[in-house]
């Protein structure tokens, strides 16, 4: 029953999946994570070994899971389940779908907190807040808005709500058309923040601090960091872009496409740290501040520039955007899982998977602010003075993600049929040739060492 072909609509083209795929990869990892991690690590380094990681680990991960997608047909523990009975393997590979659920509730429940910030942040900038800020005072607003655990939750609970009656309306098809317009725009006002950026005096430097590695300022800790970012912002090692992959029609080149996605990805993360840091240098505020940093900054930049009032509102609105695709992604495997393992209907299995993703979210809010001293795991030394946030930031980030990550590219890569893969992936010799190499040795060992040498 559960392997009938090609049970589902495809998609109407290949833009309407690369706005989909590119709708889940852009979002608050490339606007708010990327550059607060950045500035934790300490610059050009960091940024280095996230570009490397992102070739080599993220691109053929990627297009690996768009290729089981493509294959199986259904989601992605039906996919995986379906495809390791026909080549004989062991039902344990299952397993790869079953994270990818578990690793999109515990992610969906902290992004719907990040997600009502920049919610907040629209409001604020429309009050025009942002005019009256200093270099002393540009983290007041994110400081009031951290240290109220209701306004936190009033706005968490909006994002969330925004996400739930989207995928239960099954109506994500409006936001991707709304996605092609307002992806684009994103990338402008990036570029205008940029422009302004580059009239401060900090410019320089910020961009040689960004694009000159410094080997010394990384730890081992920063490296498991770049490789959990790549990830993150491609949406990998959730299932969610393999359960992209079982609309893909196949006259779809997996190959480009995949390149498009990740160019685009990692324009967006770049330019919003080229925004961003620049900011931070002028006006001696610190790289290092964690994941405040975007709207400690941001306000400021839209406070000094002219008509950064409605910059301000139109740059929230749009970040809300990205987030809210992705959060619908995030949603959407949760939704299908319950959909097909109980009774509930659709609109059903959204309320629940978005409540329950909603009440571990209160766990984040508390993070910034009641709770912000209780460390659950303090008694281990590695995992000293981390907060639930944290904690459910190291668990998705850096280990469920790369580990699911690794297990689905070994898959592909040595128990799969050499002529599946490659008529899949439908590429010339020599570049089948090279994608084999990088998805057997590179990737996997990459994966690997990152890990070891970081336990
Ligand atoms: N890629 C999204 C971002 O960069 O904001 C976040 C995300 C979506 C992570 C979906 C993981 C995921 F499965």
């Amino acid at each position: 029953m559960s392997s009938k072909p090609h049970s589902h609509a495809q998609w109407s083209s290949r833009l309407a999946f690369t706005l989909a795929a590119v709708g889940s990869s852009v979002g608050l990892g490339n606007i708010w994570k990327f550059p607060y991690m950045t500035g934790e690590s300490g610059g050009g380094a960091f940024v280095l070994v996230y570009l490397i990681c992102i070739l080599l680990i993220g691109l053929p991960i990627l297009m690996s899971e768009w290729l089981l997608g493509r294959l199986g047909q259904k989601n992605p523990i039906s996919t995986m389940s379906h495809i390791s009975a026909r080549l004989k393997r062991s039902p344990a590979w299952v397993l790869i779908g079953v994270a990818g659920v578990l690793g999109a509730y515990l992610i969906l429940s902290f992004y719907s907190v990040i997600g009502g910030w920049a919610l907040a942040f629209i409001a604020d900038a429309a009050s025009g807040s942002f005019e009256t800020l200093t270099s002393d005072t540009a983290g007041s607003l994110f400081g009031g808005l951290l240290g109220d655990p209701t306004t936190l939750l009033a706005w968490h609970s909006a994002f969330m709500l925004m996400v739930i009656l989207v995928v239960a309306g099954g109506v994500a098809g409006g936001l991707e058309r709304a996605a092609k317009i307002l992806m684009p725009l994103l990338a402008v006002m990036l570029i205008v923040l940029v422009g302004y950026a580059a009239t401060t005096d900090g410019f320089a430097d910020a961009a040689a601090w960004l694009l000159t590695p410094d080997f010394s300022k990384l730890d081992k800790d920063g490296v498991l960091a770049a490789m959990g970012h790549a990830f993150f912002t491609l949406s990998l090692g959730m299932g969610i872009m393999m359960a992209y992959g079982s609309y893909l029609s196949d006259d779809v080149n997996i190959g480009r496409t995949a390149l498009v996605v990740v160019v685009l990805d990692t324009v967006i993360a770049l330019l919003a740290g080229l925004a961003i840091f620049p900011v931070v240098f002028s006006n001696g505020l610190d790289a290092a501040a964690g994941p405040g940093l975007i709207f400690q900054t941001l306000p400021l930049a839209f406070g000094r520039m002219p008509g950064g009032e409605v910059f301000g509102v139109v740059f929230f609105v749009l970040l809300v955007f990205a987030a809210w695709t992705s959060g619908i992604s995030l949603l959407e495997p949760i939704v299908e899982w319950l959909e097909e393992k109980t009774p509930m209907s659709r609109v059903g299995s959204a309320w629940v998977a978005g409540i329950a993703t909603w009440l571990l979210g209160i766990a984040t809010i508390l993070s910034f602010n009641l709770w912000s001293d209780v460390a659950p795991l303090g008694m281990f030394a590695k995992f000293e003075g981390m907060t639930i946030f944290d904690l459910l930031d190291y668990a998705t980030s850096k280990l469920m993600l790369p580990l699911t990550g690794l297990a689905t590219i070994v898959f592909v890569g040595w128990f799969m049929g050499r002529d599946e893969v490659r008529s899949q992936l439908n590429m010339s010799d020599s570049a089948f040739s090279l994608w084999s190499f990088v998805a057997r040795y590179i990737a996997p060992i990459g994966v690997v060492v990152v890990f070891a040498s970081s336990l």
